[in-house]
Parts: C-alpha cells; sequence; structure tokens
C-alpha cells in the first residue's frame, strides 16, 4: 500500500472510531419536543417513550417536551409551550441555577418536533406565513443554541409521515383535532411533502453546520422510516389481543362537522397494543415502546437499525 493511503485509511480509522458516543458513556437524557414526548399530557395516553428509554438504558430523565409545542412561537404561533420561547429557557433557568447538573460528556439532547409546526393551524391550513424551511431551520438552531451552552450529544427525531395519521390521511373523518370540512385528498399530499421535504432539509443543513459544531454528536433517529415500516409490517411491532391495525386507532372519536359532541370507539386493556395509532394524531403505546428500545439502543452506543450517527 502507498503510504499516502495508509496514512488516509488510518485517520478514516480513527475519525470512525470517534463517531457517535461509547458504550456506557451517556447517563442522562433530555428531551424537548411536543405531545409525542410529553410524558404528563402523553399523547399516546399511556407511559411516554422517554421514560420507557431511561428505563431501558438505565439513563436519568430530564424531560422539557410539551404537549402542543412547535419550534418556535415566533415561526409557527399555537398557544402551546414552544421549545425555544419555553421550553430551553426553562431547561437554562433550571441548569443556571444548579437545580439541574448535567456533565456536557455524560448527557443526550434529543428533539421530536414538527407536527404541530406542520399540521392544523400552521402550515397546512396557512395559518401563518412560515414554510417547512423556517421550522428545519429552527430544529437545527435547536442544536446550535445547546451547543453554545456546552451540550455535545444529540438526536434528532425526524418528522413520522404524517400522512399515515389518520387526521392527515386521505380517508379522514372530521375529528376532535379538526372537524371543518377539507379535502383529505389534498391535504395528504401536502403533508406528504412537506414532512419528506422537511426531512432531507434537516439532514442536509445539519451535515452543513458540522463543521461549526467541533466536538459534538449528532444522530439522526429516521422516525419516519420505523413508523413506515411499522405501518408496512404491523406484525413485527404491535403485540396486542386485537386484530392488528394501522388504519384506525384505539380511542377513534367522529366529530360533527363544525365540531360538537364527540361519537367515539375505544378499544381497552391488551387490545390497545394492536393499534399503530392511539388516536387520530399520536402513535401507540406499543409504537413508543419500540421508538424507546430503539433510541435506548442509540445512547447506549449500540446499533440500531433507525439511528445514523452523522459524527
Ligand atoms: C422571537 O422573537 C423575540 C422578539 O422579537 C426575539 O427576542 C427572539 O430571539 C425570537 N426567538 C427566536 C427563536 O427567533
Ligand atoms: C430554579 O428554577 C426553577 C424554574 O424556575 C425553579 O422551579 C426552582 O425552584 C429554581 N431552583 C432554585 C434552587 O432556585
Ligand atoms: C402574513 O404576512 C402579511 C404581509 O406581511 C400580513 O399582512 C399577514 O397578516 C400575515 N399573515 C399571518 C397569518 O400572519
Ligand atoms: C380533492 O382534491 C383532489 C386532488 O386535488 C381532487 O382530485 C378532488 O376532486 C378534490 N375533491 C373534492 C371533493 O373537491
Ligand atoms: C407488547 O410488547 C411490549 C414490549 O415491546 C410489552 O411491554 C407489552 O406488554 C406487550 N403487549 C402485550 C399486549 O403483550
Ligand atoms: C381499525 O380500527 C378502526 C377504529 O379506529 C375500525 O373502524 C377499523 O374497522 C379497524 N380496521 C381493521 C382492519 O380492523
Ligand atoms: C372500553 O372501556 C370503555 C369504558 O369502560 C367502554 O365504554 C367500552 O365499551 C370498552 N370498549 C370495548 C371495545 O369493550
Amino acid at each position: 500500500m502507498h503510504p499516502l493511503f495508509f496514512l488516509a485509511s488510518l485517520l478514516s480509522t480513527a475519525l470512525a472510531a470517534n463517531v457517535g458516543v461509547r458504550p456506557g458513556q451517556i447517563k442522562s437524557i433530555v428531551t424537548f419536543g411536543d405531545s409525542y414526548s410529553d410524558i404528563v399530557a402523553t399523547g399516546d395516553q399511556g407511559t411516554a417513550w422517554p421514560v420507557y428509554a431511561a428505563g431501558y438504558s438505565k439513563t436519568t430523565l430530564f424531560p422539557f417536551a410539551r404537549s402542543g409545542a412547535t419550534c418556535s412561537n415566533n415561526i409557527t404561533f399555537r398557544p402551546f409551550p414552544p421549545v425555544f420561547e419555553d421550553q430551553l429557557p426553562l431547561y437554562f433557568t433550571e441548569t443556571g441555577n444548579g437545580s439541574i447538573h448535567l456533565q456536557p460528556e455524560e448527557t443526550i439532547y434529543t428533539l421530536w418536533i414538527g407536527t404541530n409546526d406542520l399540521g392544523v393551524d400552521s402550515l397546512i391550513t396557512g395559518s401563518n406565513n412560515a414554510s417547512v424551511v423556517d421550522v428545519t431551520a429552527c430544529m437545527v438552531d435547536w442544536v446550535r443554541t445547546l451547543y453554545a451552552s456546552g451540550a455535545r450529544n444529540f438526536i434528532m427525531q425526524n418528522m413520522i409521515p404524517l400522512e399515515l395519521t389518520i387526521l392527515y390521511s386521505p380517508n379522514s373523518y372530521p375529528n376532535r383535532f379538526w372537524a371543518v370540512e377539507r379535502n383529505t385528498t389534498d391535504w395528504s399530499v401536502l403533508m406528504r411533502e412537506m414532512v419528506l421535504t422537511g426531512n432531507a432539509l434537516v439532514k442536509l443543513m445539519l451535515q452543513q453546520a458540522l463543521p461549526s459544531l467541533p466536538g459534538s454528536h449528532i444522530a439522526i433517529f429516521d422516525s419516519h422510516s420505523l413508523i413506515q415500516d411499522m405501518f408496512n409490517h404491523p406484525a413485527k411491532y404491535l403485540n396486542g389481543t386485537a386484530p392488528l391495525n394501522v388504519t384506525g386507532c384505539w380511542n377513534s372519536c367522529v366529530a360533527p362537522f363544525g365540531g360538537g359532541d364527540l361519537t367515539c370507539t375505544v378499544a381497552n386493556g391488551t387490545d390497545r397494543d394492536s393499534y399503530l395509532w392511539a388516536d387520530e394524531l399520536h402513535p401507540s403505546e406499543q409504537a413508543d415502546r419500540i421508538v424507546a428500545r430503539e433510541i435506548a439502543l442509540t445512547l447506549e452506543g449500540k446499533e440500531s437499525e433507525w439511528s445514523t450517527w452523522l459524527n
């Protein structure tokens, strides 16, 4: 081998060895996002994935994600506590006043956001002047902001195929999240385009940001492919006692057009684990257990089919 090639391959081995976190390194997980990760107002009405992930990986959880959140209310306003104007400030207050104390080396930060930013009363209904470009730039700003404060390890959970949720599927019905008449085909097509575009952008923007984030380790967690795989191959993931169901939800409620009393069909107990969706917008607890299992593998420095370390 030419000495230069030898040097180059040594160097790339050394760099590759430095990709991702090491087994045993991570002791704390700090979560940001919306109802998909909120551990109090849980989207799945069960135990939220961060609680499972911390349990599976024997790490300490610091949960900041809040139901209804967008990335920033400056971009996509909704009357809920957003990542930038509420969750991050609380995190900085608590780290600043010593009520929580985290070692950057031993801590990993996660963000799962976008569902409300792209959804009803926001991008899909033309309720603001923002675009998916602004929303994804905000996701990357979350990394930059935490990095500037010393954080080094990150998992960016990309957006799920929202067009598969009942709210945004072509075969939708009026429900608790949206009871105004709309063209469900149009919504589904638009949502699919926005999610795919946003996920591609966030990956490119993160890759572009890497040189300005030396010493960081950033994984993209491909929630999109994982949920799509659950949809395509439910028997690999769902294990409840009802027939497996990826098109409906266990808490399905039809609203009259214009809003009003909901008519609900509710599955109970172990039947719920047969469903991909808890309601018209949220993955089920069983789907979230799988997310938790794979996030746990990632932060433990093990191989997950759904995670890619960028550096
Ligand atoms: C939101 O707007 C306020 C007021 O203009 C500004 O101080 C803040 O930096 C903005 N936040 C983001 C994330 O752009
Ligand atoms: C730190 O700030 C948090 C959030 O405002 C507050 O709940 C907590 O009591 C504060 N702790 C101290 C020691 O000041
Ligand atoms: C969008 O921008 C236009 C022009 O600045 C403004 O008139 C309009 O109120 C904005 N719409 C929303 C929903 O913020
Ligand atoms: C809904 O949109 C689709 C695609 O744009 C169109 O083909 C269909 O006719 C629309 N349906 C209604 C009821 O307007
Ligand atoms: C399904 O599997 C999960 C582990 O992924 C387990 O916690 C749960 O109890 C199982 N559900 C049923 C109904 O067996
Ligand atoms: C799935 O669940 C929904 C209830 O949300 C029900 O209407 C539908 O018939 C179920 N589909 C299958 C294939 O069992
Ligand atoms: C689930 O429990 C609720 C409340 O007890 C009940 O109304 C509903 O009929 C149950 N669902 C099924 C499918 O048995």
